[in-house]
């Protein structure tokens, strides 16, 4: 059969069938249980991607296999013009743990910043301010939908899609008198959109009075401080949130990744000024806060709870650390090691993306971020051998780079 060929002479059979939206690496697992994935050749490799910081209970956890295995059988979608029952169970547990005191679910990260930025805009349009700006920071990243990438900084992922939408302003990160300067003058500034840590920036730790500085700052200029926890939340910094480490509730929080453990789920959480202000019609999602994707949830954070992985981050972060600073103490490759529970970053003084093939070569699974940037995100089910493992893999390939 001869298919039709809307692209002329390029020739539909010179394309791959996918988009080639990803540079991908040549290889394709075919399971993977606990921290570890499994290739064809059933070579196994230690995980400190996991999806880029989703698997947070690792690969076929039991408890979340056997939630999600029934909530199939039992109802996977209705639709959001229902009660969700499983949505309220999973806004309270979120609620509780977080400070925070209302949900909204959809199905991503960029979503979670989408609805948040919104959430914003509305509150100061009820204000009587219809052109609200967000300030947000350098090295930001919030996502790839056009709100959520005007607000992240990088003409790598900008480039090409203009135009963005306007109302977001950018001020050095971990930069308090950039933001009070902007503050001052501006009259139309309605939020701080930050990243307690920037994870895919390079894994950028600010100050520990950044967030409560922030904080006040919003305080006193009636500001919504909203905080994109996406890749930092639901325990991944040893804390159920990052900004706990600092003791900052926020107006509204965004998170995804590791809420669902792979099931596609965010939130966008608000409370005090942010809570209230989205009335119906006012935002939406068809799949957001299905009773799969909620069970799946509930499912995380009851794992988290019962096998204490929020304090196993935490302990096992630290060793991961020390370790790593131990192991290169002496190799002046080495910028800075520097991370928070399991969000761990080893910076180099040199581009350092060929180590990604190295280290799988070793059966280690690292990511590198900002080129010269290490991410180890493995899951928080992390012990301590396979720490080691990392560890002695990580350090041998900087010492021989
Ligand atoms: C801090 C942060 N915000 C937003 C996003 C976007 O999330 P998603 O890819 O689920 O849309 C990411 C993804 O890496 C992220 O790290």
């Amino acid at each position: 059969m001869t298919a039709a060929n809307p692209l002329g002479k390029q020739g539909a059979a010179a394309l791959p069938a996918l988009m080639t939206t990803y540079g991908r690496q040549g290889i394709a697992f075919t399971r993977g249980e606990g921290c570890y994935l499994y290739d064809s050749n059933g070579k196994r490799y230690l995980d400190a991607v996991a999806g880029i910081a989703v698997n947070s209970l690792g690969h076929s956890h039991p408890g979340f296999f056997a939630a999600i295995r029934d909530q199939v059988g039992t109802l996977v979608h209705t639709s959001n013009i229902y009660e969700v029952p499983l949505q309220s169970q999973l806004a309270a547990e979120l609620c509780l743990r977080s400070g925070m005191q209302q949900a909204f679910f959809c199905n991503s990260g960029t979503e979670s910043i989408e609805a948040s930025i919104k959430l914003a805009r509305k509150r100061a349009w009820q204000q009587g301010i219809s052109d609200g700006v967000i300030l947000v920071t350098e090295g930001a990243f919030h996502g790839r939908t056009l709100g959520a990438l005007a607000a992240t900084h990088s003409a790598k992922y900008q480039e090409g899609f203009g135009p963005l939408p306007a109302g977001f302003l950018r001020v050095p990160y971990n930069d308090v008198p950039a933001m009070a300067a902007a503050i001052k003058s501006h009259n139309n500034i309605i939020g701080i959109l930050v990243e307690p840590a920037q994870g895919e920036g390079g894994v950028h730790l600010p100050a520990p009075d950044y967030l409560p500085q922030l904080r006040a700052l919003c305080d006193q200029h009636d500001l919504l401080l909203i905080l994109d926890e996406v890749q930092t939340g639901n325990g991944r910094t040893g804390r159920y949130f990052a900004c706990q480490h600092s003791g900052v509730v926020p107006d509204i929080l965004a998170t995804a990744k590791g809420l669902g453990n792979g099931y596609p789920i965010g939130v966008c959480l608000a409370a005090g000024k942010a809570a209230g202000v989205f009335q119906p019609g006012h935002h939406g999602s068809t799949f957001g806060g299905s009773p799969l994707a909620c069970r799946a949830g509930l499912a995380v954070y009851a794992a988290l709870d019962k096998e204490d992985l929020v304090g196993n981050a935490a302990r096992i972060g630290r060793y991961l650390q020390d370790g790593l600073r131990t192991a290169l103490l002496d190799c002046n490759k080495v910028r800075e090691i520097r991370g928070l529970g399991l969000l761990i970053g080893v910076e180099l003084d040199r581009p350092c993306k060929e180590l990604v093939e190295r280290a799988r070569d070793q059966g280690l699974l690292i990511n590198v971020t900002a080129d010269n940037v290490i991410r180890l995100v493995p899951p928080l089910t992390l012990n301590q051998s396979e720490a080691d493992f990392i560890i002695s893999v990580v350090s041998k390939l900087v010492q021989e780079l």
